[in-house]
């Protein structure tokens, strides 16, 4: 799901025809745009003849995909640079070349920061720029020193991306929106991904019908305000994040619908309603308040109070029962004080989270928050990210223990971290396992819950049929 879920450290498996020539390795952090980003960016070398690669060291091409949304994301970027700065002297100590590349938001932000700290760095390229990789990639083969690409024609990037190639897995995510135009007092996005940008409605049903044929059943869409998203319908007319729901709920073979991430402004009365109405819409939504405070939400720019946010979960409850929530937190912004905070402890206390990201405030360069007086001191933000973060805690371990003993249909993803074991997701994006055959993965599949873990549950398949044509 959301924003803020750590991306998977992977490299991103391409299939090309033939065997590869060259090999790519792409390291990604950050939001599930940059998953999605990173799934790209290798559909786009892969017609130059790159394959994927599973290590730095047997990769022609290294990309690190970055993120600048907290100082500790984007500082992990020069560290490793540092150890690729090694790995590439080796290489061509032995006559072999690597082109590194920096991605992302990092790259956006602090392009000319990574080409002055890190001049062994080939491209630097912003999320915009992916469709000109394999141009960029031609030129840094040809020239010496870096060169930097970070302007924002959004549209183009969408237009000019091939069609993702080889094999989808259960679960897809599909960038609809793209870039935020909120300004929120502390966050980078609106500067590091550019204004808000919605695909049209055609090619989004397009690509989903597309990753369907090639195995997904779940879709994520993506947006960094994805239900902001306005695209242009089929007809020429304007649609909202409902009815584009409701469209992509026709496609035969997709089981499971998610989107995300959603900001409390924009949750209209069709998309609550949405939530009653389309089987295929989760009953999970990941909607980030960030405090429970009205003074602080006015000095976050939120443009909402917590009153809103406390008559959106009730509506949406209302709509949909076994709806659960989820939500990202800061705390330390500058400003809070003891009854602020105290005030994001009984919003949490009185809408009750599944799940929840929290974090401390992060003084990102640029930013509107970052010059404010009042910063929070480190010790006082340590004390109340514990607090909130054990209250959050109970809550989620409470909401995995109520579902022990329910029947739900878990999506098959794959095997289980033992032998024997099947593994999938819940319809409230909890990973589950079972004793069964891996070759579930891709089917939904009724089970009952037996116990909850910290971070997973355990189950019983149910459903005989399934298993006897698995
Ligand atoms: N609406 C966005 C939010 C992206 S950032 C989305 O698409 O997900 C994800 C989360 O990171 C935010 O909700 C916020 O809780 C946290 N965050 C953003 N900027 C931060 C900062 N400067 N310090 C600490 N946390 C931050
Ligand atoms: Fe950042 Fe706020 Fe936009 Fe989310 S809504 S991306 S937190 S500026
Ligand atoms: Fe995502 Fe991080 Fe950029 S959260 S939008 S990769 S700053």
């Amino acid at each position: 799901m959301t924003s803020s879920l750590p991306a998977q450290d992977r490299p991103i498996l391409s299939e090309t025809a033939g065997s590869p020539r060259k090999r790519l390795y792409i390291r990604t952090w950050g939001c599930q745009m940059n998953v999605y980003d990173s799934g790209r960016m290798a559909d786009v070398l892969a017609p130059l003849g790159y394959g994927p690669a599973e290590t730095p060291e047997e990769a022609d091409m290294v990309i690190l995909n970055t993120c600048h949304i907290r100082e500790k994301a984007s500082e992990k970027v020069f560290s490793d640079l540092g150890r690729l700065r090694l790995l590439k002297q080796e290489k061509e100590a032995a006559g072999q070349r690597m082109v590194l590349a920096v991605a992302g938001c990092v790259a956006q932000a602090e392009g000319a920061e990574i080409t002055a700290r890190a001049p062994w760095v080939d491209l630097v390229l912003g999320p915009q720029t992916y469709h000109r990789l394999p141009e960029m990639v031609a030129r840094a083969s040809r020239a010496a020193g870096a060169q930097i690409e970070t302007d924002f024609p959004v549209e183009q990037k969408f237009d000019h991306l091939p069609d993702a190639q080889g094999q989808q897995g259960p679960v897809a995510f599909l960038t609809i929106q793209e870039g935020c135009d909120k300004f929120c007092s502390f966050c980078v996005v609106p500067y590091t991904r550019g204004a808000e940008f919605s695909r049209p409605a055609a090619a989004i049903v397009a690509e989903a019908r597309r990753m369907v044929a090639r195995g997904a059943r779940e879709i994520a869409l993506l947006g960094q305000n994805v239900n902001a998203w306005h695209g242009e319908a089929p007809d020429g007319s304007t649609w909202g994040l409902a009815r584009l729901i409701h469209a992509l709920a026709e496609i035969d073979g997709l089981a499971r619908i998610r989107y995300t991430t959603s900001h409390p402004r924009d949750m209209d009365d069709a998309l609550i309603r949405a939530h009653g109405t389309v089987p295929q819409l989760m009953p999970f939504l990941h909607l980030p308040v960030q405090s429970g405070s009205d003074k602080m939400l006015q000095a976050m720019n939120r443009g909402h109070e917590a009153e809103l946010f406390f008559r959106l979960a009730d509506r949406l409850r209302e709509a949909r029962p076994d709806l659960a929530l989820s939500s990202d937190f800061i705390v330390g912004h500058p400003g809070e004080t003891a009854e602020d905070h105290a005030a994001t402890m009984r919003l949490v206390e009185k809408v009750g989270f599944a799940l929840a990201y929290s974090f401390k405030y992060s003084p990102r360069p640029g930013t509107p928050a970052a010059d404010q007086p009042f910063q929070v001191a480190e010790t006082v933000k340590d004390e109340r990210l514990q607090e909130l973060q054990a209250l959050l805690r109970r809550q989620q371990d409470d909401f995995n223990r109520a579902c022990v003993g329910r029947e739900c249909d878990v999506l098959m993803t794959g095997a289980g971290r033992h032998p024997g074991q099947v593994a999938g997701r819940t319809p409230w994006l909890q990973p589950i396992h079972a004793i069964g055959p891996e070759g579930l993965a891709g089917q939904v599949v009724r089970v009952r819950i037996t116990a909850a873990h910290p971070n997973s549950l355990s189950a019983t398949l149910l459903d005989e049929k399934e298993l006897a044509c698995a």
